[in-house]
């Protein structure tokens, strides 16, 4: 190890933060870029499976909790790519990756969204699962990352909750909104737990992650905090989990679940999912027909910068 490599350790394993100026790994920088790229398009594509329900939503009230936590994910897929840019990414580069698909985002969003209680189970699932995953990335070791993290956890908790708040209504509704509930649950469940990447044995990043401070705990812990915590709530739910295998494991204090079927994360991965093609082809019609928004943006600037210079 050379010196700078032992300081920049030696920070990491003090529980300091890395700042952009400082000296890294190029590997680390390497890592993060791909994991905080990964992570903003994430929410930039997990806008289109809530987005197509705005329209449909029940009342005022639903749609605009709807449209305010579809652009709270927008908020997020900014203030990612603006962490990434401290790396030295560049935010078009990073676009252009996702419209070329060299770049991933989580498989979660790669399934439809069939009902309106499938808003209720994203909300108390997907964003569930989110904050169990992001929650310790609050503490991750690079400064930009890790601050960003605080604000979007705080909003994925409100969205959490309005997800529960959705199937708690439609549970204790008529027998058909209880059933379209249990049905949304069925479905979101096992792509839920897929969320969490494949299993330790299986993670080529984890190892070198966690030794670097960018992950604090490994997939499958994670995961299993993630069931710890949404069993008692299926159960306050009055909606079961489709596993008859989760009971609770009095010598481990968690619950056992069932094996997740880690060949359909690969698949989906890979880009088989149900609506892989379709998100894509989405974000590229949507980042094509807002090039005109971009273009007046800079050219904007470009005027007021003029406009300063001159005054100076
Ligand atoms: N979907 C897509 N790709 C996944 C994945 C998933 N669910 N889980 C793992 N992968 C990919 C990894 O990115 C990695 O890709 P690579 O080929 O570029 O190396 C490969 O599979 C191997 O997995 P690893 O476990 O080795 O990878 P990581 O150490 O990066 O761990 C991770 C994966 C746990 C997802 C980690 O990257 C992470 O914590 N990322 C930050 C959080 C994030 O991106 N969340 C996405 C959801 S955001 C969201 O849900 C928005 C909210 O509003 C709902």
């Amino acid at each position: 190890m050379t010196s700078q490599e032992q300081d920049f350790q030696a920070l990491v394993d003090s529980d300091q933060r890395i700042e952009p100026r400082d000296w890294m790994p190029e590997a680390y920088r390497k890592t993060l870029i791909r994991q905080i790229a990964q992570h903003a398009h994430s929410e930039i594509i997990g806008m289109q499976p809530e987005g197509n329900w705005i329209s449909r939503a029940p009342s005022l009230r639903r749609k605009a909790i709807l449209m305010a936590k579809v652009q709270d994910e927008a908020g997020h897929g900014l203030y990612l790519y603006a962490a990434a840019e401290t790396l030295g990414a560049d935010r078009a580069d990073l676009l252009d990756m996702l419209h070329n698909g060299r770049q991933k985002y989580s498989s979660i969003f790669n399934y439809p969204t069939l009902t309106w209680a499938d808003m209720g189970a994203i909300g108390w699932l997907v964003d569930g699962a989110a904050i169990v995953n992001q929650v310790p990335l609050c503490r991750c070791s690079y400064g930009p990352y890790a601050r960003a993290m605080v604000r979007v956890c705080k909003e994925e908790s409100f969205h959490q909750r309005q997800g529960f708040e959705i199937l708690n209504t439609l549970s204790h509704g008529t027998p058909a909104q209880h059933d379209m509930a249990q049905d949304a649950v069925n479905r979101w469940w096992w792509p839920s737990l897929m969320m969490f990447g494949p299993p330790d044995t299986d993670s080529p990043n984890s190892a070198q992650s966690m030794a670097w401070g960018v992950k604090r705990f490994s997939n499958d812990d994670l995961r299993q905090r993630f069931v710890d915590m949404t069993v008692p709530q299926s159960e306050a739910l009055g909606l079961t989990l489709p596993d008859p295998e989760v009971a609770w494991n009095e010598k481990r204090e968690s619950y056992d679940f069932g094996e997740i079927d880690f060949t359909e994360l690969f698949e989906v991965i890979k880009g088989n999912g149900p609506c892989n093609k379709a998100r894509v082809e989405h974000r590229r019609r949507a980042h094509n027909d807002g090039a005109w928004v971009r273009e007046a943006a800079s050219a904007y600037a470009a005027k007021r910068r003029t406009a300063s210079e001159t005054a100076a």
